[in-house]
């Protein structure tokens, strides 16, 4: 084998690993493929496309990508039966727009981490089988349009730092076990004036600052208290099923409102932490880059790149024996190369 073929072919490998990496943003494509581990069953075959070896994940079924197929826009991947964890490595999408699971089982909490993801506009994980606390840093998703997270098993109160996502046009949170008030505006005076009068003089929290909501569901939890002045705009179905202190036949019945909701917790999971058979996996931090390819990849990897490099070295070897056959000068290695 003559030296020169052996250098075209690590220029070649060379260069195909650089275009596979610059086409996609390579953390990107680590946080969609810790999203598919995270997925324990996928009987409908929704990701079996989702391979680590394609070229670009735009093609993948259910992402949507900019325009210069470089950033995932969009994730929508609804009644497909997927069984499984969130990958907290989700919030390294920086780029989402659209976060859309609805009808799946996905079970666990809601990492905190998806609340990195600045430009969110809809996040949509209703009815699935979702537990634990709506986490407070989702008031950091100042761009999100639209929530909806019915029919899971959400507990908790709910985070008034909801009042701060100043777009929100439709929240969603029927049919879970959310506890506690409804966040309209902490202020006693201000309840009882009308929306938006005080909006600009006081400072408030809660759900009075979300001036644009048009459409909201709190319906079949176990909310106290009474309905938010600023929220009374809400037809009463919205409110119905709770614990709520209403002239409202459809209130639970005291019985159901008398502790703490039912805590039944499925399959004895802890809802502030994920379950212990499944701990060390996903434990809930974004590893580096570097920890983030299959073993069977950099398996790949490694024997590719030791069985080109032998051959590069028996090449190299044998070049530089006939070259000491030929003549008794010693050529540089350039010299070698060019021959
Ligand atoms: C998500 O995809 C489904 C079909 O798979 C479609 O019906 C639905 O409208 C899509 N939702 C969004 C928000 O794009
Ligand atoms: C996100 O929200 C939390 C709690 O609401 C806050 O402490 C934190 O500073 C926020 N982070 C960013 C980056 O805004
Ligand atoms: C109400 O909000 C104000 C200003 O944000 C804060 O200082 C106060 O502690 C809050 N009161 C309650 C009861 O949360
Ligand atoms: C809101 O609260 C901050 C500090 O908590 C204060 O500096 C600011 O003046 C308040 N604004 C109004 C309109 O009351």
């Amino acid at each position: 084998m003559r030296p020169f073929s052996v250098f075209q072919l690590v220029w070649a490998c060379l260069g195909l690993f650089l275009v596979t990496c610059e086409a996609f943003a390579t953390n990107e494509e680590y946080a969609l493929s810790a999203f598919k581990e995270a997925i324990n069953e996928d009987p409908l075959l929704v990701l079996s496309n989702w391979n680590t070896l394609d070229e670009n994940p735009c093609d993948w079924s259910g992402i949507s990508c900019s325009m210069a197929q470089d950033h995932v826009l969009k994730i929508n991947i609804s009644g497909s039966s997927l069984k499984g964890f969130l990958a907290p490595e989700l919030g390294l999408l920086s780029s989402l727009r659209e976060l859309v699971l609805h009808g799946n089982n996905l079970i666990g909490v809601i990492p905190k981490e998806i609340c990195m993801l600045k430009y969110l506009r809809v996040l949509d994980l209703g009815m699935n089988r979702l537990l634990g606390p709506i986490p407070p840093e989702i008031g950091n998703l100042t761009s999100l349009m639209k929530i909806n997270l019915q029919s899971n098993g959400l507990m908790g109160t709910l985070p008034p730092e909801l009042g701060n996502l100043k777009y929100l046009e439709e929240l969603r949170l029927d049919r879970n076990k959310l506890q506690g008030f409804v966040p309209g505006s902490n202020n006693s005076d201000f309840t009882s004036t009308s929306h938006g009068m005080y909006a600009s003089s006081w400072n408030t929290t809660g759900l009075c600052r979300s001036s644009q909501l048009k459409v909201a569901d709190f319906s079949y939890n176990f909310f106290v208290g009474s309905i938010p002045k600023c929220l009374e705009y809400l037809p009463s179905s919205s409110f119905q099923g709770n614990c709520l202190q209403d002239n409202d036949p459809k209130q639970r019945l005291t019985p159901q409102c008398g502790g703490a909701p039912p805590a039944k917790h499925r399959s004895g999971v802890n809802p502030n932490n994920r379950p212990a058979q499944d701990g060390t996996k996903h434990q809930a931090t974004l590893k580096p880059i570097s920890a983030s390819k299959p073993a069977w990849l950099l398996a790949l990897e490694i024997a590719t790149g030791t069985m080109v490099g032998s051959i590069f070295l028996v090449a190299l070897l044998t070049a530089l024996q006939r070259c000491k056959s030929n003549s008794s000068i010693t050529y540089p290695l350039e010299e070698i190369c060019k021959r």
